[in-house]
């Protein structure tokens, strides 16, 4: 159920202002594209000034470590490491790693190696050797703002086929991105990411997509790659989502671990990678949060 607002009450988006010096424009046009029938986003993925200050000091320590990750990471070293390593940074600077309980997740943080598609359980048995890509995937809660990225990581001397997936999957992500204007469609972001990847013969998962995120891990909107142009929800100011494709050098299609129905692996065991960052959309375009 929703109620109207009256054009002298205070705003929704707790600014104090009346809605009429507000909001209320915006909504107004929201409201035209609803009418022509696309998918507008709820108020409440709408973020405050405030809510996105908070959202970037959590956004903070979800790079800081990743970049102590990217430092450190070497052949020999196992994945169990680094789960240590995120909990203990992001712990150490006031902040919870957010898989960690997460409906069950067991640990602090996702890596995902070679075939591996998303969710590998960080673990003392894989180690990592030369030749090896693995993707970590952060996400910190700090004061109740959710952040959340990832980055591949090479181990070594990798074969170019490997570098081609890597690179070509964060090209995809950055092609993606340069389509994250306001009153654009999350299919525009979404058809650019699959056409990059599909143009240098690759697939892009179909099952597993970004989220909105802030207030709190995953939210609405769910964000896919294989949209269309003009379709999907509409951008506006003030929402953020991830854009996270995980493209694969084979064959789009993967399965689940039954045993712990998490880790997720191509089914024709070739190489997927990932990159994942997080983005605002904003008046002029967008800004990127996290990486
Ligand atoms: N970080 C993942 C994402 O990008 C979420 C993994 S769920 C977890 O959405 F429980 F495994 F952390
Ligand atoms: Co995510």
């Amino acid at each position: 159920m929703t109620f109207k607002i009256g054009r002298n009450d205070p705003c929704w988006c707790g600014s104090g202002k009346k809605y009429k010096v507000c909001h209320q424009a915006f909504d107004e046009k929201i409201a035209t594209y609803a009418n022509q029938g696309c998918i507008v986003p709820p108020h409440d993925i709408i973020k405050t000034p405030d809510q996105i200050a908070g959202i970037k000091e959590s956004c903070k320590i979800n790079i800081a470590v990743l970049d102590y990750i990217q430092e450190h990471i070497h052949p020999g070293m196992n994945t169990a490491e680094i789960d240590k390593i995120v909990y203990d940074i992001t712990t150490d600077m006031g902040g919870i790693p957010a898989p960690l309980h997460y409906e069950g997740y067991p640990y602090s943080v996702c890596t995902s190696v070679n075939e591996q598609v998303c969710h590998g359980f960080p673990s003392e048995n894989v180690i990592l050797k030369e030749g090896d890509i693995v993707n970590v995937d952060c996400s910190t809660i700090l004061n109740g703002f959710f952040s959340d990225s990832s980055r591949m990581f090479c181990i070594g001397e990798i074969t170019p086929e490997k570098r081609r997936l890597v690179d070509v999957t964060k090209e995809c992500v950055e092609m993606g991105l340069a389509q994250v204007k306001p009153w654009g469609f999350l299919g525009d972001m979404g058809q650019a990411v699959h056409d990059h990847a599909f143009a240098n013969g690759y697939t892009v998962v179909r099952e597993i997509g970004g989220h909105g995120v802030g207030l709190e891990f995953h939210e609405e909107p769910w964000v896919g790659y294989n949209s269309k142009r003009g379709t999907e929800m509409l951008m506006v100011p003030g929402m953020i989502f991830t854009i996270e494709p995980m493209v694969n050098m084979g064959k789009v299609e993967i399965y689940v671990d039954d045993e712990n129905d998490w880790e997720v692996y191509t089914q024709d065991g070739l190489p997927s990678a990932q990159w994942e960052i997080m983005v605002l959309v904003t008046e002029e375009g967008h800004e990127v949060l996290c990486w």
